[in-house]
């Protein structure tokens, strides 16, 4: 990869990180990238910095573009997440810059990160601006998007807002504009983002939509950390961001179950068969094991119901479930429907506490759930085909 410039003297400095698969949990089976952003004015500021392992190019990138790092005088630190201030301390050796900006829970979640109070910091915050000559990078603290330190930083003269975490997506490409890549795919990226980065900050993220409208801040190109820039669409990403955050659902359900000797699966597929014939064409069956927690999610983010089918284990549900529950609870997923299934030997405790999970959730829960003792016979999964079409019924108000 080589440095691309963006805009007049502004330009991609980041990394590209092709073989990254696991992203503290979240599978990155396509990579992702570190984008940091240069911009050569009367003084040179260099956004962000990349995740330690990959400095290399961004120190390759910044020799390309400047010949010689140490010419930058500011370093703004957007978001103090690893990934972006990883090769912090190695590039301020390097650089030596006159100032690094950041938020104030941005100083204080570096010294906290890299215990290094001498550092040249200048805090700044919501409202505030700096001049860099012919450019000028006003600043907008964004809160918990995605941690306490984050900010946005916008250059009204060439109306770029570089976006930190927001409107990114892990994705490895030699492209780094949207235009240049399948769409669909862009769009499949962002929306697994936003399901397991953002779902949690869907409140914060409508905020933030309507102050930006708001500050009428008008924007031609949004540069985030992850992904390819939004140089031709970015009111594709800022329309889908208003309809995730918005909680706002396709007529799709989702039935996430586990097994052990495939009935619970045989009750899934009952249960997938009448929301079929209830005509809900859009059901995906996601077996917990085979499936990854990240996947699920986003197929739960735009799902009008979400059926969940479990055995009983040791009087409780299957560990991949409550993996999945547990992770599902913590992002939030708003405004869902809910029902619960699963096969049993003895005691048969799973329904009830699926149901448990969902309702301590605000799900809107259908029916009681369906319990079945060892292996279903073709009437006990009649009861699977009556949820479903409670199911599809409740979808249909
Ligand atoms: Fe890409 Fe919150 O870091």
């Amino acid at each position: 990869m080589a440095a691309i410039e963006i805009k007049k003297d502004i330009y991609w400095v980041g990394a590209v990180d092709w073989n990254i698969r696991d992203f503290h949990g979240y599978s990155t089976e396509k990579g992702t990238s570190y984008n940091a952003y240069l911009i050569k004015d009367e003084k040179i500021a260099l956004f962000d910095t990349v995740k330690k392992e990959v400095k290399g190019d961004l120190i390759h990138h910044l020799y390309q573009v400047l010949g010689d790092p140490s010419k930058i005088d500011y370093i703004i630190v957007n978001h103090v997440e690893m990934d972006h201030s990883g090769s912090l301390p190695e590039m301020i050796d390097l650089i030596k810059p006159e100032k690094i900006f950041c938020s104030p829970m941005g100083k204080k979640a570096l010294i906290e990160h890299f215990h290094r109070e001498d550092w040249p910091f200048e805090v700044v915050a919501t409202g505030d601006s700096i001049s860099l000559g012919k450019k000028t990078v006003q600043f907008l603290e964004t809160k918990m998007l995605h941690w306490p330190d984050s900010m946005f930083s916008y250059i009204p003269e060439d109306k770029l807002l570089i976006s930190s975490d927001a409107f990114g997506h892990h994705w490895a490409t030699s492209e780094r504009f949207d235009d240049e890549v399948d769409p669909h795919e862009l769009m499949t990226h962002a929306a697994k983002y936003y399901a397991n980065i953002l779902m949690i900050f869907s409140p914060i993220v409508q905020k933030l939509l309507a102050q930006v409208k708001e500050m009428g801040l008008q924007i031609e190109m949004i540069a985030p950390d992850h992904g390819v820039i939004w140089r031709t669409s970015p009111q594709t990403i800022l329309e889908a961001y208003d309809r995730w955050s918005r909680g706002e659902t396709k007529n799709k359900a989702v039935i996430i179950y586990d097994t052990m000797w495939h009935s619970t699966e045989k009750m899934a597929k009952a249960v997938m068969n009448s929301l079929l014939q209830a005509g809900i064409t859009n059901v995906k069956m996601l077996h917990v094991r085979k499936n990854h927690r990240s996947d699920i999610i986003t197929e739960v983010l735009d799902a009008k119901a979400v059926i969940l089918g479990s055995p009983t284990l040791n009087n409780n549900i299957m560990p991949a479930m409550a993996d999945i529950i547990t992770y599902m609870k913590g992002l939030r997923p708003k405004d869902k429907i809910g029902a619960a299934f699963g096969s049993f030997g003895w005691s048969g405790e799973a329904v009830k506490h699926l149901t448990g999970h969902m309702t301590d959730m605000g799900f809107d829960i259908v029916g009681e759930g369906v319990k079945i003792k060892n292996v279903p016979s073709h009437e006990a999964l009649k009861g699977c085909s009556e949820l479903g079409s409670a199911v599809a019924a409740a979808m249909k108000k």
